[in-house]
C-alpha cells in the first residue's frame, strides 16, 4: 500500500484527459491528486468497493491483504476530502467492472488495488481508455516478488505492446503508453 507520487502525477498534466484513483480507502492519495487535479481544472475519478478487498483464489495475496480488509473506509469520508472540487467523483463499486460503460480517457491513473486478480482485470480494462502519451502508475510493484500487482502487471507487459515502464519508488511502476 503506498502513496500517489505527485512528481510522476504532474508530468502527465500536460495532455487533455481525465484522471481516476483505483482504489481509494481513506483518501490519502486521493488528497493530493484531487489537488493537482483542481491546479490543472482535470475531472477525477476515485473508484472503491469501499467494502474492502475481495475473495482471491491467489493463497499469498489473501494471506497478505484478506477478503474484506480496509472495510473500514467509507464514500462519505472520501467525499468530505475531495468534494470541494465540482469536478471530483467517487465511484461505489468493485473493479473492473465499475469501469464498464464510461466512456472515459484518462491522461493518468493511480492502480492501487493490492491484488493480483484485480490489478490484471482492471489492466485489461483500463488500457484502451489510456490517452498515447497517458499513464497507469501500479502500486505494489515488487522487483524481487511474484505476489500483490508484481506478477499481474509482469504479465500484462509481456502481452502488451507499445509500453514504456519505469520503475517509481521501491514499491511502484509507471506503464506509458507510447505514441
Ligand atoms: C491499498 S488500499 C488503497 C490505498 C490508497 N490508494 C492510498 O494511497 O491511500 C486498496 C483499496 O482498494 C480497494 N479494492 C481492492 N480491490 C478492489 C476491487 N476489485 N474493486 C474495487 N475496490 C477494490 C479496497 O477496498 C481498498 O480500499
Amino acid at each position: 500500500m503506498g502513496k500517489i507520487h505527485e512528481e510522476t502525477m504532474r508530468k502527465y498534466m500536460q495532455l487533455p484527459g481525465e484522471i481516476a484513483e483505483c482504489g481509494v480507502n481513506h483518501g490519502s492519495s486521493s488528497k493530493i491528486m484531487v489537488r493537482v487535479a483542481a491546479e490543472f481544472q482535470r475531472r477525477i475519478w476515485f473508484f472503491d468497493s469501499f467494502r474492502g478487498m475481495p475473495h482471491s483464489s491467489v493463497k499469498s495475496d489473501l494471506l497478505r491483504y484478506p477478503q474484506g480488509r480496509f472495510d473500514n473506509a467509507s464514500a462519505d469520508a472520501v467525499l468530505k476530502i475531495v468534494g470541494g472540487y465540482s469536478k471530483a467523483n467517487i465511484v461505489v463499486g468493485w473493479l473492473p467492472q465499475a469501469l464498464s460503460g464510461l466512456e472515459l480517457r484518462f491522461s493518468f491513473v493511480f492502480l492501487d488495488l493490492d491484488h493480483y486478480e484485480g490489478t490484471i482485470q482492471t489492466l485489461r480494462m483500463l488500457w484502451p481508455m489510456i490517452l498515447l502519451g497517458g499513464a497507469i502508475l501500479c502500486d505494489d510493484f515488487f522487483e524481487d516478488k511474484r505476489d500483490l500487482a508484481t506478477q499481474a502487471v509482469r504479465e500484462f507487459i509481456d502481452v502488451t505492446g507499445n509500453i514504456k515502464h519505469v520503475r517509481v519508488d521501491e514499491d511502484q511502476i509507471l506503464l506509458e503508453k507510447l505514441c
